[in-house]
C-alpha cells in the first residue's frame, strides 16, 4: 500500500463517531447521524484540492479581496448506490455548487464483482481539467466497484489528481487493488481496518453499511 496517497482523517470527532457507527448496538438512526458527521469532516479535507479565485467582498466594515472556490469548475459528487448516499446531504450542504451523479452498482455475492444498474455520469467532459470528482462509498472493501467508477471518469480524460475516493472504512486489500490500477489517486478515509473476510466484509468494519444506514 502506498501510504502517501491514503489520507487517514482521524481527529477526535471522527474517532468518536466512528466508534458509534461501528458499534453493533447502535440503531440505524444513530448510525446515520454518526456517519454524516464523519462524512462532513472527510469532505472538508477533500475540498483542499479545489482551485481558488479572487473575490471582492464588502463586509459591514470594509471592502477587500480574498479567495473563494472557483465557481467555474464542474464539481461532481458520485455516490455509489446505495450506501454512498450517506455523503450526499453533507456534500451539497458544504459544497453548494456540486452536482450529484449517482452510480448504481451492487456486489454479486458469489463473485464479489460489481454489477451495473444505474449510471448518471456525464457522457462528455469538455475541458476535463475543469472537472473535480469525489466518488463516495463508506466501505472500500474489494475496491472493484470503486475501480469501475474511477475508470468512467479517468477514461474521459479527467486528470487523476482531480479524482478522489472518499470512504469511511477501508480494507488494505481494496486500497491495493485501486492503487494497482491508479497509483496516483488519493483515497481519503477515516480508518484502514485489518482485512477482508471470506465473504468480502471488512474486519472489524461495521457490517453491511447499506443495511445499517437504511435499516434493512
Ligand atoms: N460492504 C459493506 O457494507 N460492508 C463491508 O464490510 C464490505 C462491503
Amino acid at each position: 500500500m502506498n501510504s502517501a496517497k491514503v489520507r487517514i482523517i482521524s481527529n477526535p470527532v471522527v474517532r468518536l463517531n466512528l466508534c458509534t457507527m461501528r458499534d453493533a448496538k447502535t440503531d440505524s438512526q444513530g448510525v446515520r447521524i454518526a456517519a454524516r458527521k464523519i462524512t462532513r469532516c472527510l469532505l472538508y479535507e477533500a475540498s483542499n484540492n479545489l482551485p481558488l479565485v479572487d473575490k471582492k467582498i464588502t463586509t459591514p466594515v470594509a471592502t477587500f479581496t480574498t479567495k473563494t472556490v472557483d465557481p467555474d469548475i464542474n464539481l461532481i459528487i458520485s455516490p455509489i448506490l446505495r450506501a454512498g448516499l450517506i455523503f450526499t446531504d453533507e456534500a451539497i450542504d458544504i459544497l453548494p455548487q456540486a452536482c450529484i451523479r449517482h452510480i448504481g452498482m451492487y456486489r454479486d455475492e458469489k463473485t464479489l464483482k460489481p454489477v451495473w444498474y444505474y449510471n448518471k455520469v456525464p457522457m462528455e467532459a469538455p475541458n476535463p481539467e475543469k472537472f473535480y470528482i469525489y466518488i463516495t462509498d463508506p466501505m472500500l472493501a474489494t475496491g472493484n466497484s470503486l475501480l469501475e467508477a474511477i475508470k468512467l471518469y479517468a477514461d474521459k480524460g479527467i486528470p487523476i489528481e482531480n479524482i478522489k475516493v472518499i470512504c469511511i472504512i477501508a480494507a488494505p486489500e481494496g486500497i491495493e487493488n485501486i492503487q494497482k490500477h491508479y497509483p496516483d489517486i488519493e483515497i481519503i478515509t477515516a480508518a484502514v481496518d485489518d482485512h477482508l473476510n471470506e465473504k468480502g466484509y471488512i474486519v472489524p468494519g461495521m457490517g453491511d453499511a447499506g443495511d445499517r444506514i437504511f435499516n434493512t
